[in-house]
């Protein structure tokens, strides 16, 4: 069986990670989340106060990124990948509204796109790998054998992300969520550097009205197809 780069592409909240990470699973591939390492570095500037209510200091995020040291570790025993900013578990710091308030803002920066292309690139050089995230078929892997846009209507996809943070306790509403989201699309979608688009050879795929199994039955079966 050949070893092939699986690109899974959207917007936000779409249900990418889900199936990418089933997809891995199934085909016995490397996952890799490149949102978590965008929010990872968000995560950092909102520590080192570069970004936050009132301060947008790109310069000081710039100049600081390479003290910025990223890796998963992946626990094969639990089935967890979880993220690691300077030697230290965020996996969970991660996820909050606060880093995802920012994050699109940080993802716009050239420097740090440049950063963090490189890293996945390289996290890809033997293929095996299934990546998702909003440039993995334009920019990262434009040579990759799959490719797959996600889509899903806002609202279908403000409630799932609404009900996970719910889930790990966060006290947010199902309006801050929505917004979030629109905004976070809007800025991806609009930035000058590597915006969010379908790469032109990329499957459109909408999952608004479809159960996690038949999402992943018809992945699968294009991945089959192609290895
Ligand atoms: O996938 P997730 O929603 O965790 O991504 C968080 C943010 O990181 C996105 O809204 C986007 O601004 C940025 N991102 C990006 N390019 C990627 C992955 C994520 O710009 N490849």
């Amino acid at each position: 069986m050949k070893k092939i780069i699986i690109a899974i592409d959207g917007y936000s909240s779409t249900g990418k990670s889900t199936i990418a990470k089933r997809l891995a699973k199934a085909l016995d591939y490397v996952y890799v989340d490149t949102g978590a390492m965008y929010r990872a570095v968000t995560l950092f500037a909102l520590k080192e106060g570069f970004f936050g209510e009132k301060v947008d200091d790109a310069s000081s995020l710039i100049e600081h990124l390479p003290n910025i040291q990223l890796k998963f570790v992946r626990d094969a025993k639990l089935g967890t990948c979880d993220m690691y900013l300077n030697d230290e578990n965020v996996e969970k710091d991660i996820r909050t509204l606060t880093v995802a308030r920012k994050v699109s803002q940080v993802a716009a920066i050239k420097e740090v796109r440049e950063k963090l292309v490189h890293l996945q690139q390289q996290m890809g050089i033997e293929k095996g790998i299934v990546m998702d995230g909003r440039d993995i078929g334009t920019v990262v892997f434009p040579d990759a054998e799959l490719k797959i846009f996600m889509t899903a209507s806002p609202e279908t996809r403000a409630t799932r992300r609404y009900k996970e943070l719910l889930d790990r306790g966060d006290k947010v509403t199902y309006e801050e969520v929505l917004k979030n989201i629109e905004k976070r699309d809007l800025i991806d979608s609009t930035r000058s550097v590597s915006p969010l688009r379908r790469a032109n050879d990329a499957i459109e795929f909408d999952n608004s009205d479809m159960g996690l199994e038949e999402q992943f039955e018809r992945i699968f079966s294009f991945a089959q197809r192609v290895i």
